[in-house]
């Protein structure tokens, strides 16, 4: 089947049981491009093409958001040539594509730490998030320069300090309060995590917020990671029961 034909939403998925939101760790890019005989950074070139499309896929398939790791605080530990080439990527993609997103009403939001990040890159961040905040065709988020476990120290320092303050007491520190002072904030959950290249980790991404998250692992580099693979990652999505801790759906024998 070509991408072509996956235009509308495949009849053997169900359209009340999508996933509102999907994460993706978008891995396998390097290894893609070696594969090719091609310079890694090839493969994050055309990674970032899959992703507009993957974009594109999840509003004319209706679903709402979609979440990607672009970059993790432990990326810094890539040669410096890639990780330049990887900033300079981001911010003419921010230059080049936004205007079509906004166009194509899609809200832009950045997770991580951007503040680490070089300036003119921020800048483009920024611009983007306040230029589209207010479309409403589907969300696309992008983890730059983010880590679970620094975004968790993170809310807990937001957190004490309120509480050294006077502003708030001990006890009144739940869940929910956490939940305000991450990236995410607003946000649902994610209801399907994809990772492709074969990789069956984390690494650092959402762990609060992937608490119930369904987990799909495919060996397809994420640049071959087109509608098809989309399309089976959703039945298979459609075949989970999710439990949340309860006992299931009923049995349909008796
Ligand atoms: C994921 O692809 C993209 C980023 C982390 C930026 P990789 O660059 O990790 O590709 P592999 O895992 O080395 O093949
Ligand atoms: C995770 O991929 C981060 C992104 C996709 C941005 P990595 O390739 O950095 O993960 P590890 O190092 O294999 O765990
Ligand atoms: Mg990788």
């Amino acid at each position: 089947m070509t991408s072509h034909t996956l235009k509308t939403l495949p009849t053997d998925v169900d359209p009340h049981n999508l996933p509102k939101h999907v994460a993706v760790i978008m891995d396998g890019n390097g290894r893609w491009a070696t594969c090719q005989g091609l310079p890694r950074v090839a493969g994050h070139r055309r990674g970032a093409k899959v992703l507009k499309e993957l974009l594109r896929c999840c509003k004319d398939w209706g679903i709402a958001e979609l979440t990607a790791y672009a970059f993790s605080t432990e990326n810094w530990r890539r040669p410096t040539e890639e990780v330049d080439f990887l900033m300079v990527l981001f911010e003419r993609l921010l230059r080049k594509e936004l205007a079509e997103m906004h166009r194509e009403g899609v809200r832009v939001n950045f997770l991580g730490d951007l503040s680490e990040l070089p300036p003119s890159l921020q800048a483009e961040m920024h611009r983007s998030m306040a230029e589209t905040a207010n479309n409403q065709a589907v969300r696309l988020n992008v983890a730059i320069n983010y880590g679970s476990r620094n975004e968790i120290a993170r809310a807990c320092r937001q957190v004490a300090e309120q509480v050294h303050r006077g502003e708030l007491t001990p006890d009144s520190v739940d869940e929910k309060l956490v939940e305000q002072h991450l990236y995410t904030t607003g946000g649902h959950d994610p209801d399907l995590l994809i990772r492709t290249s074969g990789e069956k980790r984390l690494s650092n991404f959402l762990l609060w917020q992937m608490a119930y998250a369904e987990m799909y692992f495919t060996d397809t580099f994420w640049p071959d990671f087109d509608r098809t693979a989309f399309h089976q990652a959703l039945l298979a999505y459609q075949n989970r029961d999710r439990r949340f801790g309860g006992v299931g759906k009923p049995a349909l024998t008796a």
